[in-house]
């Protein structure tokens, strides 16, 4: 540690030689100085009024001087403050705002010193932890939409059923006609169908449709292959829905058909049956309801026994012990009619087909409140499920 020593004699070479000393130490405890604390006690130890370096100056080389040497002493003395006072604030500076910015409009460093500072905030800059733990970037997941349509298609997988994917924006002949509903037939009404704009040009079956379903893709699965034929198809869906708790205009499904020699109802209802327990746990129970759609004869809707109450009764399945899940039947015969030529002869094969709602069994699964949730990408809501 430094401290101010007595001037042996007061010559002019005696006082450089001290001066130099004295700031080779200043030098020294800058270099030290690394935060706030040990600035304020760099800054008393050398401008504290009571016994700091700079005080103890005049006492030591200003008071003890002859007459004779005093001015030379005062003039030396008065180079040394400003000096010392400079290089503490401008240490506080640094303290204070490592960035070069700040430390040169309206201070004045020597350039030299200005140059030190600047590689100092440089070195600042480039200082590289490297055992700090690295920055995280979570990978991401599947979205629940689609983790829950992977889960039913790999229960249908396990079945031995294949997966096939269709269009998205389809004709009017694969969406409907070929599905056996006749042109301007009312159960066309209840698929509220977004129809793509100047079309009127086309033959009305080549007119084109966002798909209101997955079935025509049963249709594109016959024309591709012969019986028989185990496939799901997963797909996205749109329909001219207003947007409420339960109901969005893009929706997806999962579209399964089966066909082969000798299988009837029994087989749709075992199939079902499987797979309802397999997504919701082997205490569900299934029952078939009498439904209609055109292209499947007998149609039904599929009910699940309600997995809040077991079937008690509860507001979820407004106190009917059910929740409707599905629709299904086995495949009409006029369908076939539409791929007899790739082997589907109605007095040879039979079939069924299903349908499925991926968010409205999702909703179920998971408890969500609102479809929206799916589609707005809140990441407080998708986080739940990573
Ligand atoms: N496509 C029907 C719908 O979206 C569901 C369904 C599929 C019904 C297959 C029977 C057979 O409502």
């Amino acid at each position: 540690m430094y401290t101010v020593p007595k001037l042996a004699d007061y010559s002019p070479e005696a006082l450089k030689r001290a001066a130099d000393e004295l700031e080779a130490a200043l030098n020294d405890q800058i270099r030290r100085v690394t935060n706030e604390d040990e600035w304020k006690s760099f800054r008393d130890r050398w401008l504290s009024r009571k016994n700091g370096i700079l005080t103890r100056l005049n006492e030591l080389w200003l008071k003890t001087a002859p007459p004779e040497a005093r001015k030379e002493v005062g003039k030396c003395i008065n180079r040394v403050r400003p000096f010392v006072e400079q290089r503490v604030e401008d240490q506080r500076l640094w303290m204070q705002a490592p960035t070069i910015e700040v430390v040169s409009p309206g201070i004045e460093v020597p350039a030299a010193e200005l140059e030190q500072y600047a590689r100092r905030i440089q070195l600042e800059k480039e200082k590289l932890d490297i055992t700090l733990p690295g920055i995280p970037h979570p990978i991401g997941v599947k979205h629940p939409v689609l983790r829950v349509m992977d889960e039913i298609v790999a229960v249908f997988k396990a079945m031995g059923y294949s997966v096939g994917e269709g269009p998205e924006v389809e004709t009017d002949y694969y969406n409907f006609e070929s599905l056996n509903f006749p042109p301007n037939h009312p159960a066309r009404d209840t698929q509220d169908t977004l129809f793509i704009a100047g079309q009127e040009g086309k033959p009305a079956r080549d007119r084109l449709l966002l798909r209101t379903h997955t079935s025509p893709v049963q249709i594109r699965t016959m024309e591709q292959q012969p019986p028989p034929v185990r496939i799901v198809i997963p797909g996205k869906v749109h329909r001219n829905d207003p947007l409420d708790a339960t109901h969005s205009p893009v929706f997806h499904q999962v579209e399964g058909l089966a066909v082969d020699t000798n299988i009837t109802f029994c087989d749709l209802k075992g199939t079902l049956d499987h797979a309802m327990k397999a997504l919701f746990g082997s205490s569900v129970k299934t029952r078939f309801y009498p439904s209609f759609f055109p292209f499947t004869e007998p149609s039904a809707d599929m009910q699940v026994s309600c997995i809040f109450c077991g079937g008690k009764g509860c507001r979820k399945c407004k106190f009917s012990g059910w929740i409707e899940l599905l629709g299904c039947g086995m495949v009409d015969p006029n369908v076939f009619d539409f791929v007899k030529q790739n082997g589907y002869d109605s007095s040879k094969v039979s079939g069924f087909a299903f349908g499925m709602g991926v968010e409205r069994i999702a909703i179920l699964k998971y408890e969500v409140e609102e479809i929206q949730l799916f589609y707005e990408g809140d990441v407080r809501f998708l986080e739940q499920f990573a």
